[in-house]
């Protein structure tokens, strides 16, 4: 029974039609998304990507049509030519665009039949995500899955209008090439040609966008795939997007600038009006309020609450005295009952040094001056809830007291680092009870992306999303088993000019100049000024113990490339797919990557990774050995 396509031409797209298409003659296709029969009339809810329509099948008008359209079944794919019509006011459904009309069909053409699904596009929320992805080209279909391509294609479009009008060139680097330093494991890729001998998928453009400085392009940016063998998690794929720019002869605030440019063009382009310049906080700050490097500005910060307790007090809550004292507070959440806070115990990562005090009714009775001045100094209101995190005297773990002047020693970032990670634990747990979140569901909610070639209505984001830079990170960590300071950074990274002279005499204290952006609690972006002279370079090796020759060996055409002239150079990347995900309310990247991974790193749909055959492997000099 089905029928060919022959000469028929689309006219309309089926979500375009309006009252005012009334008495057009028109040919729309698409898929069958619903289907309705009342006997002498069968109704088809044609879908295509840019929206429903409704087709009428008059048996009366097109007996032939309606013979059709007692056999076609969901996902059937059909052509429909007739007249737009007005419906009915009773028929007229206020929840569709296209609710005011329908399509009185003279002709229907069934251009291919479809299998029943283990689920409908037409469905809203479909439970399980294995069988989502298993099926993906019909979960694709979905209409939620389709605003978030729409919003993705928006944001990546928006962002390539902005870099080249701010003069970036858009340049593409290889695929195939040698390990890049961002720290994670490698996807190797043997050579045929060469025996024995494999690429790496880059990790990022970093190297290639570095020498494309030392070229003369002065501005470079990609929206460049990249790939890490790493574990993966609600916002980690091993294969994923970076917006990735370089520039030369830039200071940090150029390179913000910039960043801030595109990403308020990208909001933008999803509805959203997002107000720069973003603000700024020193990693230490960012440390001692939040208790992460990448805060979450929509929650209220940590408070330093040690002078609210007396050293008896400390010591009879059996707190170390020597460490940080800090409340958390979530608002709105009132005092939990005793069951509810010790469901919230797993939360907290107890083997870290930290302890936390969650039972104010207790605290109060024994320490009722303390709690009330915990609860003054934290601002606390009625009805939020607040609980004191501090250092555990009992607790013996392998972390260091060593601290040096203007750092904050192992133990205390572990004891701001619970809290920060206990502070955005809860406020997930209770979202629907402070306001902090739901704030950015309702703009996602409200907000416009264009579809199509229809201008979008931007809305406010300024307390949905909260973009915050973090700057001044340490240059170097100090490795206690190796009795040395180590990068924190990839070793490209330069320190500010101002902390060049302390390298090698007081290395704590200096400053890389790099630096992050972070939204809403996650990592957008990360970036630096690059060493871009060869003393520079040999003066941060030599203070990392790297010597010449491992230096040659791992960075040579690199090292080399430095001393043919390069410009002071630097630059950012930022995750695409992450800054999509929060666009579109996402709660994973899977939502917003069209085939992605699954937390086992498996394609579902395709089956991949899988094994090869033994002539593939013999032509790659490859033997396969299973451990175990
Ligand atoms: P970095 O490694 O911090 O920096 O990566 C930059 C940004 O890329 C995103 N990102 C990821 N997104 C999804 N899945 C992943 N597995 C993943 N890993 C990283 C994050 C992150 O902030 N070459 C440097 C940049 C530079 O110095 O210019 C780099 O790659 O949003």
């Amino acid at each position: 029974m089905l029928d060919f396509l022959g000469t028929l031409e689309r006219t309309h797209m089926c979500g375009e039609l309006r009252a005012a298409d009334a008495g057009q003659p028109v040919v729309v296709m698409g898929w069958v998304n619903r289907r309705r029969d009342h006997g002498n009339l069968i109704f088809l809810d044609l879908r295509d990507r840019s929206g429903i329509c409704q087709v009428v099948l008059d048996k009366e008008l097109t007996p032939d049509g309606h013979l059709k359209g007692e056999q076609v079944r969901p996902e059937y794919v059909v052509a429909a030519v007739g007249k737009v019509r007005l419906r009915s006011q009773d028929a007229i459904n206020p929840k569709m665009p296209t609710g005011e009309i329908e399509i009185e069909a003279t002709e229907i053409r069934v251009l291919n039949d479809a299998r029943l699904a283990p689920f409908s596009p037409a469905d809203e929320a479909i439970q399980n995500e294995e069988t989502r992805l298993k099926y993906r080209f019909v979960d694709l279909r979905r209409a939620e899955m389709q605003r978030n391509f729409w919003v993705r294609h928006e944001i990546t479009r928006a962002i390539r209008e902005s870099l080249s009008g701010q003069g970036f060139l858009e340049i593409e680097t290889p695929i195939l090439n040698k390990s890049t330093p961002e720290g994670a494991r490698d996807f190797l890729v043997p050579s045929r040609v060469n025996p024995g001998k494999f690429y790496a998928l880059p990790q990022s453009p970093q190297i290639f966008k570095q020498l494309l400085m030392v070229s003369g392009f002065d501005r470079y940016f990609q929206i460049a795939r990249c790939f890490r063998d790493e574990d993966l998690r609600a916002d980690r794929q091993l294969e994923f997007t970076q917006v990735d720019l370089e520039m030369s002869f830039p200071r940090q605030e150029t390179v913000f600038a910039v960043v801030e440019n595109f990403l308020v063009a990208a909001f933008a382009a999803a509805g959203v009006t997002l107000p720069a310049p973003f603000p700024r906080i020193t990693y230490d700050d960012s440390m001692r309020q939040f208790g992460s490097d990448k805060p979450d500005m929509r929650l209220p910060g940590l408070t330093d609450v040690r002078s609210a307790f007396s050293d008896d007090n400390l010591s009879t809550l059996q707190i170390d005295p020597a460490l940080p004292v800090v409340a958390l507070r979530i608002l709105n959440v009132g005092e939990l009952s005793r069951k509810e806070r010790e469901d919230n115990h797993p939360m907290f990562d107890k083997n870290k040094g930290a302890k936390f005090i969650d039972d104010f009714k207790r605290l109060a009775k024994g320490f009722p001056e303390a709690a009330a001045k915990v609860r003054e100094l934290a601002g606390a209101a009625e009805a939020d809830f607040v609980i004191v995190v501090a250092g555990d005297p009992a607790h013996h773990i392998k972390a260091s007291d060593t601290k040096f002047e203007g750092r904050l020693s192992e133990r205390e970032m572990n004891v701001y680092a619970a809290a920060g990670n206990f502070r955005t634990e809860l406020a997930k747990k209770y979202a629907d009870r402070h306001s902090g979140f739901v704030v950015t569901e309702r703009v996602v909610a409200e907000a416009d992306p264009p579809s199509g070639n229809r201008p979008g209505k931007a809305i406010d984001g300024s307390a949905a999303f909260q973009p915050i830079w973090i700057v001044d990170f340490p240059m170097f960590e100090y490795d206690l088993g190796a009795a040395k300071w180590m990068p924190a950074h990839h070793p490209f990274t330069a320190p500010h000019d101002a902390d060049m002279a302390n390298l090698v005499t007081d290395p704590a204290s200096v400053r890389a100049n790099c630096y992050d952006l972070a939204m809403n609690g996650m990592e957008l972006g990360s970036g630096s000024i690059r060493i871009h002279r060869k003393d520079v370079q040999q003066q941060i090796f030599a203070s990392l113990g790297i010597s010449e020759e491992e230096a040659k060996a791992r960075f040579g055409f690199f090292l080399d490339a430095l001393e043919y002239g390069t410009p002071p150079h630097g630059g950012i990347a930022l995750g695409l797919d992450r800054i999509v995900m929060l666009l579109a309310g996402a709660p994973s990247l899977r939502e917003v990557i069209a085939f992605p991974k699954t937390a086992k790193a498996t394609d579902l749909m395709a089956d991949a990774p899988t094994s090869v055959t033994e002539q593939q492997l013999k032509e790659l000099n490859i033997r396969v050995v299973l451990k175990g």
